[in-house]
């Protein structure tokens, strides 16, 4: 069986890594798929995004990224997926999720929609807190895998250099040292 697992993943985060590594035990196929929104401002393109999630997928071989923009369905009936796949962190999540998997069934009823309670150590993570924690120069290495994070300094290191007056504090150089990332992401074991 073939999973789509779509979403913003602007960046991906090790809760959803954790989402993929589970889900990869679970279905055949596991394809992450980056919506293409234009009506959002992201912070990396949907290519640098697609890119992270190869980098950190690269230990499974039945995962895949890719882009797609229009219905989730429609992407999935294309792909020749039966399941969408979703992580819940909170009941915050379950309102917004089971909305969307009953509009989806309204739009095909072959996709079913697969739901995997995030595991608690990252129930509370989510690509908006790790943007904002780097915003203000905070230390996001235990939250995304290493490369994501020095990917994350250096943008916001390169919007503090073009524009200095910017509120938003540049990341220390200690944050922008991979040595203490290579650690955690060996503990992760993601
Ligand atoms: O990571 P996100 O932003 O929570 O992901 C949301 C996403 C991409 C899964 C959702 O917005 C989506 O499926 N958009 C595509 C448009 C669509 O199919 N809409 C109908 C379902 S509400």
């Amino acid at each position: 069986m073939i999973a789509i697992y779509p979403g913003s993943f602007d960046p991906v985060t090790l809760g959803h890594l954790d989402i993929i590594q589970r889900g990869a035990k679970l279905f055949e196929r596991v394809i992450v798929a980056v919506l293409r929104n234009p009506n959002k401002t992201p912070l990396f393109t949907v290519q640098q995004r697609i890119e992270q999630i190869r980098q950190s997928t690269r230990h499974l071989p039945n995962v895949e990224a890719d882009s797609f923009d229009g219905l989730t369905v429609n992407y999935a009936q294309m792909r020749q997926a039966q399941v969408l796949l979703r992580g819940l962190r909170a009941i915050s999540d379950f309102e917004v999720e089971l909305q969307m998997a009953h509009t989806n069934n309204t739009l095909s009823t072959q996709i079913e929609t697969v739901f995997l309670a995030t595991s608690n150590e990252y129930s509370f993570l989510s690509s908006s807190v790790v943007k904002e924690i780097a915003k203000f120069g905070g230390s996001v290495n235990h939250l995304v895998p290493p490369h994501v994070a020095l990917d994350i300094y250096q943008c916001y290191a390169h919007k503090y250099q073009s524009n200095p007056n910017t509120t938003e504090n540049i990341p220390s150089p200690k944050n922008l040292s991979t040595e203490p990332l290579l650690e955690i992401h060996n503990q992760k074991d993601v």
